[in-house]
């Protein structure tokens, strides 16, 4: 892995996602809004920057060309199709082969076998009915745009961020295939480590095709997850 893109760059996750990247050595291109160009200063001179929305296909495509990997973040902002437009430029433009990451929330559900809680289904049904009645953000479209990652033939992964708090990292976070399992009931990541996983998910081929639901390491389900897990092996 050489060179990677960041579609979403300027944003919280896109700014961590960036001094991961370049802590790597990776060669770092990136898409934003041109209105946000600013908030990159402090990389200037480390990366290249592709202004745009981040559906505009056009953008998109001059971004992602020469990228062995693409980590995008997908924002289900206004009612637009946002984030299906996104995903749609990503999937038809990127590499053959390149490593493709997006990023959402725990309610994407890559085949419907999720558990989910009384607590956050309402939490998600709230959202869903605020972003709609403000019209700020239509969840259902960041739904189709990973029915449409779901159903590509690329070398998807879709990541599934906890609750996210702003913090010092907490390492490399662990993940489970469906939400539910008992390793992420504390649902909190820190930011950093969210985007972190993201960076390390460009290198870890038994990420393809999967949609890992993630939690911080030190939160107390990944530690007696873990502690359950030395008890088992030295019995
Ligand atoms: N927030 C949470 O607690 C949480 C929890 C789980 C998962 N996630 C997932 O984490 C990812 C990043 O979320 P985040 O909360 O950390 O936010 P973020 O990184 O700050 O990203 C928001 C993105 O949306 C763009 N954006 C903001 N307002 C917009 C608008 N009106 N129109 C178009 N684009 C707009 C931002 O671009 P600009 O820089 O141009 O504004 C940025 O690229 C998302 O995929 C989200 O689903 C978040």
């Amino acid at each position: 892995m050489t060179r990677i893109c960041i579609i979403g760059i300027s944003g919280k996750l896109g700014q961590y996602m960036t001094q991961h990247a370049l802590d790597r050595g990776f060669d770092v291109v990136g898409v934003c809004r041109p209105e946000s160009v600013a908030k990159l200063d402090r990389f200037k001179g480390r990366i290249r920057l592709y202004p745009g929305r981040t559906d505009d296909a056009s953008v998109v495509a001059q971004a992602v060309a020469g990228c062995d990997g693409v980590l995008t973040v997908l924002a289900p902002w206004g009612f637009t199709n946002y984030a299906s437009g996104t995903a749609r430029a990503v999937l038809h433009s990127a590499e053959p082969g390149a490593r493709l990451i997006f990023s959402c929330g725990w309610h994407i559900s890559k085949d419907g076998k999720d558990r989910y809680s009384l607590r956050q289904r309402f939490i998600y049904a709230l959202f869903t009915f605020l972003g709609w009645a403000t019209r700020m953000a239509d969840i259902s479209d960041q739904v189709r745009a990973t029915k449409m990652i779901f159903g590509s033939d690329t070398d998807w992964t879709v990541v599934r961020g906890s609750d996210l708090k702003e913090g010092e990292s907490e390492g490399l976070p662990v993940w489970a295939p469906y939400v539910g399992d008992p390793v992420l009931a504390s649902n909190r990541t820190r930011r950093t480590d969210f985007a972190l996983f993201m960076v390390h998910a460009l290198t870890d081929d038994r990420l393809i095709h999967e949609a890992p639901a993630i939690v911080s390491r030190q939160s107390a389900s990944a530690r007696t997850h873990a502690m359950e897990e030395a008890v088992s092996v030295g019995e």
